[in-house]
């Protein structure tokens, strides 16, 4: 089924990297044109003789071999998949800030393929906060990362942290070219992060909302071959897929503004933004000064994006609005559902721990025009994410 399928394998620093070999062989097998990509410390581990005779190319390893430059944006754009398994500790706190300082770097950073991990490392390096929240920066960035097994660990503790085996790396490589396309051609807008509404130079009017839920959805819609445009607030997270293209904006009139003009090709609409629904009436042209008063500010309503979408709808295309309630929580959603002119509302409530703004997981139920129902666990967000694309691929296509 991989025939043909162009991967970069790329192998970093760890004891694990034996396996790679095995990686390399069976992705041959399977008649892919595979290149692979060693960093200095990989060769440490394994030779790279072995891998360029199992590859049936020459291993590349850095920038520069002798005059000639290695050409890291043609490699990024030639392959199907790059694939780093294993994955160290240093090569993901290099890809979670954008160190580009060898081959493999440079060519993770200009890659236009999905990008899919198989990390590897001792437990308490999988467990240290530093690890997880480098790990949580790639997911959002668009990364797949395969989970570590647990067993004996090269240090001779038995824990977390070893890396996938290679026929389960190869099976989810599979899966991913071959099963889930079930939006492939389509164009969805969504909509992410938080607003924030000036009151002079310095101060806004903002919310908690991370950008954490609607970057999930738009990662699991460009993963399952749709193209998405993702209108996203202010957030420190940037998805980095090639089938996303983002549009920053700051304010809910940008938002309003940008979700409006994409629209237009969309097939459907996921709007997950916190849009403020109220703005300062004026923006102070300098900073508001205390003066042991108290100070009012003038609040004037938004643009409704949702409502407003729900008017322009074209017969076929699908809107989901989300509704984030913290009382009535079914009665409000279903009345957002109604007078939204909207085909599907999520419902999150913050009386539900695990739910909401920031954190990664998060527990919906949906509401579908129709009067379906359907109620979820609290998951992680990008579980959550599958369970709206898969109910809007059943309104898209049935
Ligand atoms: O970003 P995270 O930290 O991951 O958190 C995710 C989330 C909690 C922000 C998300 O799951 C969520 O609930 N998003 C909607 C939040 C919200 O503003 O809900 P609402 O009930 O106020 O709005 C209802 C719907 O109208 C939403 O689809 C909203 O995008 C839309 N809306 C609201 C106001 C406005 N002016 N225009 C809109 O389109």
């Amino acid at each position: 089924m991989l025939k043909g399928k162009k991967i970069i394998l790329a192998i970093t620093g760890s004891i694990a990297a034996y396996k790679s070999i095995l990686l390399a062989r069976e992705l041959v097998k399977a008649e892919c044109e595979v290149r692979i990509i060693m960093t200095h410390a990989a060769k440490d581990f394994v030779t790279p003789l072995t891998l360029s005779t199992l590859s049936k190319n020459p291993v590349l390893i850095d920038l520069f071999e002798g005059d000639a430059w290695s050409n890291h944006v043609k490699l990024g754009r030639w392959a199907d998949v790059l694939l780093i398994a294993p994955l160290s500790c240093n090569t993901l706190a290099k890809m979670a800030h954008g160190i580009c300082d060898n081959l493999l770097m440079a060519t993770y950073l200009s890659a236009i393929c999905p990008v899919i991990v198989a990390p590897a490392m001792d437990e308490d390096m999988w467990q240290h906060p530093a690890t997880k929240s480098n790990l949580k920066i790639i997911e959002l960035q668009g990364v797949t990362i395969l989970p570590v097994n647990k067993g004996e660990l090269a240090s001779g503790l038995y824990g977390e942290g070893r890396m996938a085996e290679p026929e389960s790396i190869l099976a989810f490589i599979e899966q991913r070219f071959f099963q889930n396309t079930d939006i492939k051609g389509k164009q969805v807008l969504v909509s992410a992060g938080p607003t924030f509404e000036h009151i002079d130079p310095v101060r806004f009017i903002g919310n908690h909302s991370s950008g954490k839920m609607g970057i999930a959805i738009a990662v699991e819609l460009a993963n399952r071959g749709a193209k998405v445009d993702l209108v996203l607030g202010p957030s420190s997270n940037q998805p980095n897929h090639p089938a996303i293209t983002v549009y920053n904006v700051s304010t809910a009139a940008e938002m309003y503004n940008e979700c409006i003009a994409q629209f237009e090709r969309a097939d459907a609409a996921i709007l997950c933004a916190a849009v403020a629904d109220y703005t300062p009436a004026n923006i102070a042209a300098e900073k508001i000064k205390k003066n042991g008063q108290s100070l009012s500010i003038e609040l004037i309503e938004t643009e409704d994006i949702l409502k407003t979408l729900g008017q322009q709808k074209r017969k076929g295309q699908v809107l989901v609005g989300f509704a984030l309630e913290t009382a009535n929580e079914k009665e409000n959603a279903l009345n957002k559902l109604s007078k939204k002119n909207a085909d599907m509302i999520v419902l999150n409530s913050l009386n539900d721990k695990g739910a909401g703004f920031g954190l990664d997981t998060n527990k919906i139920t949906i509401f579908e025009k129709s009067g379906n129902q359907f109620d979820y666990e609290q998951k992680p967000k990008q579980q959550v994410a599958k369970d709206i694309v898969d109910r809007v691929v059943n309104m898209l296509y049935v």
